[in-house]
């Protein structure tokens, strides 16, 4: 007989002496306080600031945004009740994909339960009904995109990272009458690097293959009104799709592309993890378009966030403290060990009160482990020089630690 629960006790076990098991701490929020959070830690709560958010612009704290939710959900109650075929669609789902499709230049949006949800399923469905299309995918694509295509069944070729050379060469070898999609991010969430996107899609045009970019970690933080990378290097109108999600720098929850009419209708009318799933609560909608139409019109966050980021880094090298080096708001200190990652941030939060979440395999490669440290548009220059300062001495008494346990 199968002992399956021994089967599953295994696997656990695998991670937890390979150092990657993951350890949810409880991050109580406090709108008021952001960044601030309290934990419970024996029996105590304690107070500790979140260098680890991905709430960019704290909108999620925002007071307008909190009045718009808190007022609909008074209006029309908690959730939808129903998919958005079966009495699961309304004025606020429809308008904020209006809002979203302007935002991104593109005629039609849709709306999922998060950008994961997006992903996996536009790309399944895509390459389920074009069964020779073939996806080439930057290796360092987000797990959600790795699975649409894994889903979809359809061949796929791997560039490398951001490696435009590298794209040409496998467009070059493909099939020239092969329908194609380059797949990618506009900036990668755990390196913090950018796409070159009008290179790439410059070779999508001389290949004739469909793009399609997750912008999840730019919509709200790049462009002129926020739209991300693509809006910032005008070129909003060459892309074909366009993932972001609502739950990151807009603070909500929920994912979205956006694309021409047809594609939208097409995804809509035949995308399994759109169709057969309960739509977002109207008050979370009515929330993220507040959100999305804030963060238009209010540059100064995103240029706050952007110059503190810079401050962090000055004083990261200041203190000969090894970062990734890279264009976004992304700053992974490189720590290249997954036991010493986690001692390290244990050590941060218990001594110093800081929260910076070790980011281990299978999120980065094993060698890659790294603090990810994320300053938002609510941190103080004091808050990063503090960090820095924190994070400096945890690095010395580890370094110290370490070199006392080598043999003489
Ligand atoms: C690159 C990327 N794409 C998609 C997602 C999924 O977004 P969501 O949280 O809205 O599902 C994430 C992380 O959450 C991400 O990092």
């Amino acid at each position: 007989m199968n002992d399956y629960q021994n089967i599953f006790q295994r696997k656990i076990t695998a991670l937890q002496q390979s150092n990657n098991y993951r350890y949810f701490l409880n991050v109580n929020k406090s709108a008021r306080h952001f960044p601030f959070f309290y934990f419970d830690q024996q029996g105590e709560t304690k107070r500790a600031i979140n260098f680890c958010s991905n709430d960019y612009l704290g909108m999620s704290v925002d007071e307008e945004v909190i009045s718009k939710l808190s007022f609909v959900l008074h209006q029309s109650g908690t959730g939808s009740g129903g998919t958005r075929n079966i009495s699961g669609t309304t004025n606020h789902h429809q308008s904020l994909e209006q809002t979203i499709a302007a935002w991104h230049q593109k005629e039609s949006a849709l709306l999922f339960g998060g950008a994961y949800l997006a992903n996996l399923t536009s790309l399944q469905t895509i390459g389920r009904h074009i069964k020779e299309l073939i996806f080439i995918s930057d290796e360092r694509n987000h797990a959600s995109i790795i699975e649409g295509i894994r889903n979809s069944g359809n061949s796929k070729v791997i560039f490398r990272h951001n490696d435009i050379q590298h794209l040409e060469e496998l467009l070059q070898s493909l099939p020239a009458d092969k329908p194609k999609m380059i797949v990618f991010e506009s900036v990668y969430s755990m390196n913090g690097s950018i796409a070159p996107v009008k290179e790439i899609i410059r070779l999508a045009k001389k290949y004739n293959a469909l793009t399609y970019i997750d912008e999840v970690h730019a919509v709200g933080l790049y462009g002129e009104t926020g739209a991300g990378i693509c809006e910032q290097e005008n070129l909003l109108q060459e892309i074909d799709i366009i993932n972001g999600t609502l739950a990151k720098a807009v603070g909500v929850i929920g994912g979205y592309i956006a694309a021409s009419q047809t594609i939208i209708d097409f995804i809509r009318s035949y995308g399994s993890g759109f169709i057969f799933t309960t739509s977002l609560p109207p008050a979370n909608c009515a929330a993220a378009e507040k959100s999305i139409n804030l963060i238009q019109v209010q540059q100064q966050h995103r240029a706050r966030m952007h110059g503190t980021v810079n401050y962090l880094r000055r004083l990261l090298e200041a203190e000969a403290i090894h970062f990734i080096s890279n264009d976004s708001h992304i700053t992974p200190v490189l720590i290249a060990d997954a036991a010493k990652c986690k001692i390290i941030a244990d050590k941060l939060l218990e001594q110093h009160g800081v929260y910076v979440q070790p980011v281990n395999y299978p999120t980065v490669p094993v060698g890659e482990e790294c603090l990810r440290i994320i300053v938002t548009a609510r941190h103080t220059r004091e808050q990063v020089a503090q960090l820095v300062k924190n994070l400096k001495q945890v690095l010395l008494e580890e370094s110290t630690h370490h070199m006392q346990k080598q043999p003489a």
